[in-house]
């Protein structure tokens, strides 16, 4: 026995499937994993940079662990991920206790590290980026037991002037094909129902090598035996394609639920965020969406804030939102990235502003999500029983093929099971209903 690990996973998808394979390569090597930071041999950070109140969020971690080592020196403190890879060394100079510092592109190396540094206790910062690299036949130790994240490609070529992520990612490069069918196959093998088919922008997905697009790879991925339902996130609104779009409509297991982040509703700020298309170009894509997808629900990502935005762009966005109607909508106050476009443009816009601004797009939003759920009272979905509701554990959770949260009482039904249920309580966030027998 080698000891013990905790991995703390800041961030995205894709942090969450990183780190899945950073714990393989700690199993493999003979750690198990235990919940405690007080008894663990390793811990790690996986982090994300996305906006600054996620930086806060590590540094304060980074500061409490300190005291994990003062009482155990021999602990290996390792920080992975996309901070890692923006900050580097500055990491460890502002943190000394800190025994590694592993960039983004080098999640296979994890294993080889961390046993060099138990062996040699010298500290390690390799932060290198390798803009064709793709990982392969990692160890994966799985976060869930029914659901699957499957990272399709790894980095990003877009480039929105408010975004850090092509920079700590790197360029887009995608896994072949027969790799991606590979691991939902053994997936499904080991029990796994749903898989997650992750990249920054899954639909440029092979358009690297060639050898398969998106639509392509989902009609693949669709015909896995034993995987009933495939998703996949995050999808660009410049390149969703007709024949994507159909992919969807003809597939089996295929979820009608597309995130589509528009980002913002107002052509200026569109054009100053480098999203390349119109709020007009998005309303005939998203209106291609719900024609041939009558059921499916679509969500959104907006930010608000943007330098230079003013009372009227923000009034468009708010229009724009009520014209979408969107199921849900994740929103973000504008964080300043330090080496963004965006983070050298005038006219940033006050704090409180932008906090008002937020409030009323998320009262808008939430009216929207309620008046929608509303609509589904007294209909029936198939839910997949995920597991107990986190509230009250005579209450199952799961989720609709949109993606919609449903909690049910307890019957004989058991976690992976498909069932029918009747909404009777819609609510903004989730429905609640009962199982049709
Ligand atoms: N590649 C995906 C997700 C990127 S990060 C996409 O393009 O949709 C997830 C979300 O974080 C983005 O959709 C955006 O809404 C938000 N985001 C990114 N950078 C941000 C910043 N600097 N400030 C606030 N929100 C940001
Ligand atoms: Fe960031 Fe834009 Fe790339 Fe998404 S598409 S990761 S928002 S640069
Ligand atoms: Fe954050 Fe990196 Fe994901 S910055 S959102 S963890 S790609």
């Amino acid at each position: 026995m080698r000891g013990r690990y905790k991995i703390l996973v800041y961030g995205c998808q894709m942090n969450i499937a990183d780190a899945e394979r950073m714990e393989g390569q700690l199993q493999a090597a003979g750690y198990v994993r235990t919940e405690e930071t007080a008894d663990a041999d390793v811990i790690l950070i996986n982090t994300c940079c996305v906006r600054e109140t996620a930086e806060d969020k590590v540094y304060g971690k980074i500061g409490e662990i300190k005291k994990v080592k003062e009482r155990h020196p021999q602990l290996i403190f390792g920080i992975t991920g996309c901070m890692a890879q923006k900050e580097g060394e500055n990491l460890m100079r502002r943190a000394p206790h800190i025994d590694f510092v592993l960039g983004t592109g080098k999640v296979q190396e994890l294993g080889r590290i961390v046993a060099e540094i138990a062996a040699k206790r010298t500290p390690v910062v390799d932060v290198a980026l390798d803009a064709r690299a793709v990982e392969e036949h990692l160890p994966i130790a799985r976060s869930g037991t029914l659901s699957a994240w499957v990272p399709i490609m790894y980095g990003c070529n877009n480039y929105c002037t408010y975004c850090i992520v092509p920079y700590v990612r790197g360029r887009e490069r995608s896994r072949m094909p027969e790799e991606v069918v590979a691991e939902v196959r053994r997936a499904a093998a080991d029990g796994y129902r749903e898989v997650t088919l992750l990249g920054q922008n899954v639909n440029s997905y092979g358009k690297d090598h060639g050898q398969a697009d998106f639509a392509d790879l989902l009609r693949m991925v669709d015909a896995v035996e034993g995987i009933r339902r495939v998703r996949f996130m995050t999808s660009h609104p410049k390149d969703i394609s007709d024949k994507l779009i159909d992919t969807i409509k003809n597939g089996t297991h295929i979820c009608e639920h597309i995130h589509l982040p528009v980002q913002y509703g107002s052509n200026r700020i569109l054009k100053a965020m480098n999203r390349v298309y119109t709020v007009e170009q998005y309303r005939e894509r998203a209106r291609r969406v719900r024609e041939a997808l009558p059921g499916a629900s679509l969500t959104t990502d907006l930010i608000v804030g943007f330098p230079g935005e003013t009372e009227e762009d923000f009034a468009e966005t708010l229009d724009f939102l009520r014209e979408m109607r969107y199921d849900a909508a994740y929103t973000f106050l504008y964080s300043k990235r330090s080496g963004t476009p965006a983070a050298a443009m005038a006219a940033q816009v006050p704090d409180e502003v932008k906090h008002a601004r937020l409030e009323r797009l998320m009262a808008v939003q939430n009216e929207i999500s309620r008046a929608i759920n509303e609509g589904l009272r007294s209909a029936q979905a198939e839910v997949m029983v995920e597991g107990a509701s986190k509230n009250d554990p005579a209450v199952w959770s799961g989720r609709t093929r949109t993606n919609k949260i449903v909690l049910f009482p307890h019957g004989a039904e058991r976690v992976g099971d498909f069932v029918q249920v009747k909404i009777t309580q819609p609510q903004t966030w989730v429905l609640k209903g009962e199982v049709v027998r």
